[in-house]
């Protein structure tokens, strides 16, 4: 007797009337047409079964605290740092903890079931570190939070800061971040990458650095990332977040520092929904858009994932743990408009960041992990289009979210009585 038994799914590859199998929270069988008895079933009718949303970056320690102490006034990220440092001495454990679970269960609700959040070790309390371990723990059971130690204050510029950092990967800590273009001059924060990634090496830690998150041509730590994992051996096993820099790169230098990431292993991951309201701040007209290369560097072979990075803090005042729209901003801004690019920005918020956070078990095969999200839309582009109801949610072979189908009536002459919004007419 299976579990669960879902029937007439559509996957995200196209596959449809496919049947999911579920027993001990794994997938048993993925086939069209699986007829067995199960404890629970599911009719999916033909919407699409995707594996959950992962966000590949996301900063846990500051969400939902917009307005604390003030609003970020000129909107630039530099404002924001700066904000954030006006609060961190006024955070208490248990508010980051309250916020950290309000966010999770957005996150649950959207079918988001994976998250790797940065956590700020730039505080001799290593408040946030404790509060967020806690997070993950309390998760856990429907929840995969992977934590980043994360020196926002920069690892050299702040003279405490390779002590604590070393602290919180003691303490539990999974991944080493960095903040190159943060530190006092470009010399010192190529030295930032090279210490980092050789505490990493050492330790057997992935790596995820903002890198460039500026719109300053020159700021090129993305080289000096990639040059390090290839000297260290750490293909695959890091990520340059953000690289925004490489928006205003010149076209030449570009075509040489593509072909390096792509060689290195180095993965990519880009956040437009906050890329495209901090960068292009001190521009005129044209306003640069404050988006990395993600279509060439796609055609270079390199993963990308899109991430949310910030929702209701000092850096970004909206957001609601939507990766559709996520995708979606990253569709728009990326111009990649093509089916096979609509397809790539849904991969972008699934398949590439759960690659680029090494998740075990994850996607819709035999003998992965039975989470997965059923979604009120044919396929993926529908899906992002209409930033898609997440109708069920499941973890583990078990129901953790549902949310009505949104429909609207309609009260018109010789219409029908309701529309979905979804398009039937293909
Ligand atoms: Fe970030």
């Amino acid at each position: 007797m299976l579990d669960l038994l879902v029937h007439k799914a559509t996957l995200p590859d196209g596959r449809s009337n496919m049947s999911v199998a579920v027993q001990d929270g794994r997938i048993t069988d993925v086939a069209p047409g699986l007829q067995a008895p199960a404890t629970e079933t599911v009719d999916a009718q033909g919407l699409l079964l995707s594996p959950p949303f992962v966000d590949a970056h996301f900063h846990m320690d500051a969400t939902l605290s917009y307005g604390l102490p003030r609003v970020n006034a000129s909107g630039t990220l530099l404002e924001g740092i700066a904000l954030w440092g006006e609060l961190k001495p006024h955070l208490t454990q248990e508010a980051l903890v309250e916020r950290a679970l309000a966010y999770c269960d957005w996150a649950v609700a959207r079918g988001l079931l994976a998250i790797r959040s940065h956590v700020d070790i730039c505080d001799p309390r290593l408040l946030a570190v404790e509060a967020l371990l806690e997070v993950k723990r309390r998760v856990a059971p429907y929840l995969d939070l992977q934590l980043v130690a994360f020196p926002q204050d920069g690892v050299l510029r702040d003279p405490q800061a390779m002590d604590k950092l070393q602290r919180a990967l003691t303490m539990g800590v999974d991944v080493v971040g960095g903040i190159p273009h943060f530190e006092r001059t470009m010399a010192d924060g190529a030295l930032s990458v090279k210490l980092l990634c050789e505490l990493a090496a050492a330790q057997g830690k992935l790596v995820d650095m903002h890198c460039d998150e500026s719109d300053d041509p020159l700021s090129r730590h993305i080289e000096t990332l990639a040059f390090e994992t290839q000297r260290l051996g750490l293909q695959g096993r890091v990520t340059g977040s953000h690289c925004t820099s490489m928006h205003s790169m010149d076209n030449y230098y570009v075509s040489k520092l593509l072909p390096l990431i792509a060689e290195a292993g180095v993965s990519i991951i880009s956040n437009p929904l906050i890329n495209i309201t901090l960068q292009g701040r001190h521009d005129s007209y044209p306003k640069r858009r404050g988006m990395t290369r993600v279509p060439e560097l796609l055609a270079h072979g390199v993963t990308v994932a899109f991430g949310h990075d910030c929702v209701m803090d000092p850096w970004y005042s909206l957001g609601s743990a939507d990766m559709l729209e996520v995708a979606s901003m990253g569709l728009h801004v990326a111009q990649m408009t093509s089916q096979a690019a609509m397809r790539q920005c849904f991969e972008a918020v699934t398949t590439s960041p759960a690659k680029i956070l090494h998740l075990d078990g994850y996607g819709i095969e035999k003998g992965c992990n039975a989470d997965f999200v059923l979604l009120q839309a044919q396929d993926p582009i529908e899906a992002i289009r209409l930033r898609a109801t997440r109708l069920q949610v499941f973890r583990s072979g078990k129901r953790v979210a549902q949310s009505p189908a949104a429909t609207a009536s309609l009260h018109l002459p010789g219409r029908p009585q309701t529309t979905s919004l979804m398009h039937s007419g293909r």
